[in-house]
């Protein structure tokens, strides 16, 4: 006999929840509608249960112990919603082992522990949904999962942190160092409770190692994806690369290169004509190209109670549906088998164009030295800017490359720093543009 509504368990009353709470309280009248059955929000727990959240709950709503909802034999669907990997992990296989259908906003435990739990989930019949994980607003896992499913997907590339993406947006627009415009992000709530995982490019990783797995099937990856953040960045490099036609965004790459995938977090030159790098403040996007849809270009909020909340409510009316339907596994797990054979690219052997800021003496013959060993590494100078003219005094100097090896970019690179007249680390950043 068919439940006849579909009871739901959120823990952790932070952000994300209170705008899960918000929506199923607020639009209940209007969800059974739609659905044509009703989904009751029947439990709320979390460790601070006094707070404003700025929602009035029914009495006895909120409790204290997390066993309340994993334990109550009403409940289908458990959403967690603390974030991060204890006690969330040990909650989720909990709720999978009590045989309660799974939703989280928990991208750093998927991508770390992704196979364990979709595994258990599979034993135990039940879905794990994971919508909120990636891209707040953008249904992105949906898309990839469902509405792509007839392509191939050859590359991916994503601004899927908001965080970094406002401070390099900041970092361009006011000209503002890179510590004011983080301060900021800190002020407006945008980053993350260690912005290190924001600014050094780990929580763009964890989205990452989900998006390949759904795309390329390839196992959750994420201690193999390489990750560099973005602060080191000046506003000098903003400025030399607006002077060359390009944007610095922090990207998340995935590519199928020679039934390899390349799969990188770093900051990236992109010309600032194309649409991506016109994606301003904590927008996120994703630009996907499949070999039956082309090219196409998914924008929204990537963060905050209301996006990410919209984005839970979504799996909560999946996974309802489906359990109504008795079709719970409508979707296998990651929407295509994992694919053992798949490896992810050495890092060193990606190809690029490269952008190099050099702090070199100015002074005759230095320019020569520099590009020599660059043309003796197999590396090609596409145009050079000096702005300063100091004699005799380091300034900076800056290069942009034709497609080269990484491996020949390390090495060059190993040798001009070691020359006297260059002071410092040379800076390099990739840039995704057509080698014209
Ligand atoms: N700190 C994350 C961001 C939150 O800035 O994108 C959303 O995952």
């Amino acid at each position: 006999m068919k439940k006849s509504a579909i009871s739901v368990g959120i823990i952790g009353f932070g952000t994300v929840g209170t705008g899960v709470a918000k929506i199923l309280l607020k639009k209940e009248k209007e969800l059974q509608e739609r659905l044509g059955f009703p989904l009751l929000l029947k439990r709320i727990a979390d460790t601070d249960t006094k707070r404003d959240r700025g929602i009035r709950l029914p009495a006895d709503l909120l409790t204290k112990d997390a066993d309340v909802v994993l334990n109550d034999p009403d409940i289908d669907i458990v959403v967690e919603l603390i974030g991060g990997i204890h006690p969330a992990k040990e909650i989720i296989l909990k709720a999978i082992r009590n045989g309660k259908h799974v939703v989280t906003a928990n991208k750093a435990l998927i991508a770390t522990e992704g196979k364990k739990i979709f595994d258990a989930a599979k034993k135990r019949r039940v879905e794990v949904g994971l919508e909120a994980a990636v891209a707040g607003s953008i249904p992105v896992i949906k898309i990839i999962r469902e509405a792509l499913v007839g392509n191939t997907i050859e590359a991916l590339f994503g601004i899927i942190n908001g965080t970094s993406n406002y401070i390099l947006s900041k970092m361009t627009e006011e000209s503002v160092d890179f510590s004011t415009a983080l301060d900021d992000a800190k002020a407006l709530g945008y980053a993350e409770a260690d912005p290190k995982f924001d600014i050094e490019g780990i929580d763009s990783a964890h989205k990452l190692a989900i998006l390949l797995s759904l795309s390329f099937g390839a196992p959750f990856s994420f201690s193999k994806i390489y990750t560099e953040g973005i602060t080191e960045i000046t506003p000098l490099d903003i400025q030399f690369a607006s002077e060359f036609g390009y944007k610095i965004k922090l990207l998340a790459i995935a590519k199928l290169v020679d039934s390899e995938i390349e799969a990188r977090v770093h900051p990236t030159m992109l010309p600032d004509d194309s649409l991506i790098s016109n994606v301003n403040g904590v927008f996120n996007a994703v630009y996907v190209e499949g070999d039956a849809i082309g090219q196409a270009l998914y924008y929204g909020k990537g963060a905050g109670e209301m996006p990410t909340g919209s984005a839970v409510v979504s799996d909560i009316v999946d996974i309802a549906r489906n359990i109504r339907t008795g079709a719970a596994e409508r979707i296998r797990g990651l929407g295509m088998p994992v694919n053992r054979k798949l490896s992810i690219r050495k890092m060193e052997d990606i190809s690029s164009c490269y952008y190099l800021r050099f702090s070199a003496l100015d002074k005759p013959g230095v320019l020569s030295r520099i590009s020599g060993i660059l043309g003796g590494c197999n590396i090609s100078i596409k145009s050079v800017i000096q702005k300063d003219r100091k004699k005799e005094k380091a300034v900076p100097l800056v290069m942009m490359t034709h497609k080269a090896r990484e491996k020949d970019i390390v090495l060059a690179l190993k040798k001009i720093n070691k020359l006297p007249v260059v002071s410092g680390k040379t800076l390099f950043i990739r840039v995704e543009a057509k080698d014209e």
